[in-house]
């Protein structure tokens, strides 16, 4: 029987660091051993020497081809997951999306077949709900049988995504009786929509006004609300994609009252800041690259989402990645910043630049994996058999090296975008090898597995328990 031993390197799981071989059959991590096991000579030996060995990346936020704002994500289930794979993402949890008027079956069903075949690595799904309606509510019992166990609301995106106070309320209570967990989106979209409204009519189109006209205070306010719905139906709730420093008050102040309120932020909130979405000078659109929602905010925020990373108010990293190209598709909104396709690719490069927090101090080794891999894994219903370094654990490994350099551009990265965020940026580590259980899939930044497309496995995800 072949077996992989991943030698001489340190392990890192989000609680502990020491020097072990971690040893692998048949997909699962089976022992870890500080000396004594002999290789045979079937065995396939892996060398970490120098590196760390962490568990494989979990993206709890991505949007793999997703129609969104007159087009596609460019990534589909494929060229996202291979992405993935390459930055030491191992598992990502995808948005499924209920059309309005149709069930969550359909869009369930949708979302398989946008994955089965293509996808490289393990993958599960939340359910975007449209509407919580009696047929909806209902379904949301069948969605968790199937191992999709999380479901995403949206307070913003009126006339697309946007759901009412009452219908959140619902869908909170009924997470609560199944033991599923809402998500929120949580920007207050309706006055948001006035200020576009008012900033287009005084001729206001450029990229820059995507930031004017969703400030702070509307996610903070949605952020309030979402706690309070979810305190009154005594249920949890995890905030996606929070940008900034009020918003992250109210996570503070309900965690403080001990509610059971969680909040991921993303590498572009903690990385880049709303005067990217100016542009260059003569060519402003250039900021079209950086319209994501939540906006990107002032540069003040980042040292409060780092401080929230450190203390525990936030508890996860994942991407939101969502890649529109500059040509043809943020092209849309070249003329009207509302019309810009709202989102940026970030799935391959999520480790790479929170490393750099960890080598400038920003957070600690074992925060690190925990906020990229265990904490996702454990919010999401998945810790076990993913998210860290244990025997019975799927063996979904990172030898992540920390001298190993790279400089972030478009030309080398594997998303399929035709731009970068973060061109030209320097980060200090980076994946030698990655293990997709027990297969080694990455090495040296090369594809090396036999299979690619559709070797990914669906991920039944168990309730919230925590
Ligand atoms: O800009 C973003 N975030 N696009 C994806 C949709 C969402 O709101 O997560
Ligand atoms: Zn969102
Ligand atoms: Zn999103």
């Amino acid at each position: 029987m072949t077996r992989t031993i991943i030698q001489n390197g340190t392990v890192v799981t989000a609680s502990d660091t020491f020097a072990a071989d971690v040893w692998i059959e048949n997909g699962k991590i089976v022992a870890l051993a500080q000396a004594g096991i002999k290789l045979g000579p079937e065995d396939q030996a892996i060398d970490a020497k120098g590196c760390y060995v962490i568990p494989g990346g979990i993206d709890c936020h991505t949007h793999l081809d997703m129609p969104f704002g007159g087009t596609n994500s460019a990534d589909d289930f494929d060229s996202g997951t291979v992405a993935a794979a390459h930055g030491g993402t191992t598992t990502i949890v995808d948005f499924a999306i209920q059309q309005k008027g149709g069930s969550l079956r359909a869009g369930l069903d949708a979302w398989h077949a946008k994955a089965e075949g293509k996808a490289a690595i393990d993958y599960g799904f939340h359910m975007i709900m449209t509407e919580a309606n009696a047929g909806t509510l209902e379904e949301m019992a069948a969605c968790i049988r199937e191992g999709v166990t999380s479901f995403k609301m949206f307070m913003a995106y009126p006339g697309v995504f946007l759901v009412d106070d009452q219908q959140i309320f619902r869908a909170m209570l009924r997470a609560g009786e199944l033991g599923g967990l809402i998500t929120m989106h949580a920007e207050i979209g309706l006055p948001i929509d006035v200020l576009i409204q008012r900033a287009l009519a005084e001729g206001h189109t450029a990229p820059i006004y995507h930031a004017l006209t969703r400030p702070e205070i509307a996610e903070a306010t949605g952020t309030e609300r979402a706690i309070a719905l979810a305190e009154m139906a005594k249920v949890p709730v995890y905030m996606v994609h929070l940008s900034a420093q009020r918003a992250l008050e109210r996570v503070m102040e309900a965690r403080d009252r001990g509610l059971p309120a969680y909040a991921e932020t993303c590498p572009q909130y903690l990385f880049l800041d709303e005067d990217h979405l100016r542009g260059d000078p003569g060519d402003e659109f250039k900021g079209a690259g950086y319209v994501a929602t939540p906006a990107l905010r002032p540069k003040h925020h980042h040292d409060h989402l780092w401080r929230g990373l450190r203390n525990y108010d936030l508890s996860v990293v994942a991407t939101d990645h969502c890649p529109f190209c500059m040509k043809d598709q943020k092209e849309l909104g070249r003329n009207d910043f509302s019309k810009i396709p709202n989102g940026m690719p970030g799935v391959e490069t999520r480790l790479h630049l929170l490393w750099e927090g960890v080598t400038q101090g920003k957070i600690s080794l074992n925060r690190f994996v925990e906020i990229t891999s265990t904490a996702p894994a454990k919010i999401f219903g998945m810790y076990g058999k993913k998210g860290t370094i244990a025997v019975g654990a799927d063996a979904d490994v990172v030898v992540w090296d920390p001298k190993r350099e790279k400089v972030l551009s478009k030309d080398t990265l594997h998303m399929r975008v035709d731009y970068s965020p973060f061109e030209g940026r320097k980060v200090p580590g980076s994946p030698r090898a990655v293990l997709s259980r027990g297969e080694l899939i990455v090495e040296n930044d090369q594809w090396v597995a036999k299979k690619k497309q559709g070797r990914g496995q669906f991920v039944r995800r168990g309730t919230f328990s925590l």
